[in-house]
């Protein structure tokens, strides 16, 4: 995890969402700098994006819940949500998502998935994703090494989701690495050509894919969540294109990196941990208890945003009506006076986090179908591979939002 040099860069030059904060994680000496000292910090703007306007960064955990749950004052939809209005995805595109709307509109649109995500509904693909983990465990027998988030987490979480939303698994990888390339814009591997280079290239891909996909659906539904969304109706009306090509690709985003992420990170944190390890292995009850921890401690996304609608005060900051506010949670989940030792993954701590956001009305709609993969991916790399080591240095990708891993190479079998 990084430590930058902005540490000694006075608070009030620092720009926190710089992609160069992020090059080895989130940076974690600085959001623990901020906590200390400037828990409602106003960055001037974002380097890499001139035409973004400046934000504040909340990174204590009272603050998080404090504007995540009050969305009369703290909007998703009026500034988008994630720190970029429009330099990624275009304002209006992030409005097409319903986790980019307010209440009331958000409220029906969620409502229409969230019958499809309860934990009994989730509980009942139990089997089937035990299956796809262990296909693609299969694949690798008779190899040493392999990269866990590219040859492990990604075919897993992208056959989990695919067949959720009805896909064919052979167009997987082509959706995950779209997927990828929008989630993680910015990053110099996903975009030599610039974050902007999506809107040219991938996101009119995922339109293009996504008409054929909405066409088939209108012609014959089926009882996947594409066919919900197609067949949605909102007060007697049917959604748009754009809002049925951007609910799809919110729960393809939404499904597959996040759940990658948490899986790569907490196998690592296993391995870099022997003592944990150890603990798990002699008692594999405590997979659940892994997850959490690997939950609090590596939130996939690194931050989601709002925007003012009024003026108004947090931790005794003024903030103005129209001013965007970045809620941090690689910082909220370290908070010192919520966590002892928050550095520390420790498996037996119990810990609640907000790595599903702080409660309110975007709390995440997948935290049972991500509990349930993320506790069977661990659990079957444990069994199958308890020695697991790391085998060469992993890579993140560079950015703000996507707190992943770009590679982990591991050694799958070490004697
Ligand atoms: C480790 C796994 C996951 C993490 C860490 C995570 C994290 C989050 C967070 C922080 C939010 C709140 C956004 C906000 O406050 O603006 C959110 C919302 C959401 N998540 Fe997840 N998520 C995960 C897995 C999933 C999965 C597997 C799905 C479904 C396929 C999913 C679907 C959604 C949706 C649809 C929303 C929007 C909810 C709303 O706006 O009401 N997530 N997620």
């Amino acid at each position: 995890m990084s430590t930058t040099s902005e540490e000694q860069t006075p608070l009030e030059e620092v720009r926190v969402a710089d992609r160069a904060h992020f090059k080895e994680g989130p940076p974690l000496e600085l959001f623990r700098r901020l906590r200390a000292e400037c828990p409602v910090h106003w960055s001037t703007g974002i380097s890499e994006y001139p035409d973004e306007d400046g934000f504040w960064s909340v990174t204590s955990a009272e603050d998080v819940f404090e504007v995540s749950r009050d969305w009369r004052t703290f909007s998703s939809e009026i500034g988008g949500f994630v720190a970029l209005k429009n330099a990624i995805l275009p304002l209006e595109l992030q409005q097409a998502m319903f986790i980019g709307m307010d209440p009331p509109k958000h409220d029906r649109m969620k409502a229409l998935f969230q019958r499809g995500f309860t934990p009994k509904r989730i509980a009942e693909h139990e089997d089937a994703i035990r299956v796809i983990t262990t296909d693609v465990f299969d694949r690798l027998d008779g190899r040493d090494v392999c990269d866990l988030v590219s040859d492990v987490a990604q075919p897993a979480v992208a056959r989990v989701i695919g067949s959720f939303m009805g896909l064919p698994p052979e167009d997987d990888e082509v959706w995950a690495g779209l997927i990828n390339v929008i989630v993680g814009a910015g990053d110099p591997d996903a975009t030599p050509a610039g974050a902007q280079s999506v809107i040219e290239r991938e996101v009119p891909e995922v339109f293009e894919r996504c008409g054929k996909l909405i066409a088939d659906r209108r012609a014959s539904p089926t009882n996947d969540l594409t066919s919900v969304l197609v067949h949605a109706e909102l007060d007697g009306e049917r959604l748009e294109d754009h809002e049925i090509v951007m609910g799809f690709f919110l729960l393809m985003a939404a499904g597959n990196d996040s759940t990658k992420a948490t899986y790569c990170s907490g196998m690592r944190a296993l391995i870099e941990n022997p003592d944990q390890r150890r603990k798990v292995l002699e008692d594999l009850s405590l997979v659940p208890a892994v997850v959490e921890e690997s939950l609090r401690m590596f939130p996939a996304f690194a931050h989601f945003a709002r925007t003012a609608t009024c003026d108004t005060e947090l931790h005794g900051q003024t903030i103005r009506e129209g001013e965007k506010v970045v809620m941090w949670y690689p910082s909220s989940n370290r908070d010192e006076t919520r966590y002892e030792d928050p550095d520390r993954f420790d498996i037996t701590r119990n810990a609640e986090h907000q790595a599903f956001g702080a409660g309110g009305r975007h709390f995440c709609l997948g935290t049972a179908l991500a509990r349930l993969e993320l506790r069977i991916l661990i659990d079957e790399t444990l069994r199958r591979y308890p020695r697991m080591e790391i085998a060469a240095n992993p890579t993140y990708v560079e950015s703000p939002f996507a707190n992943q891993h770009k590679t982990l190479p591991v050694r799958l079998r070490p004697l």
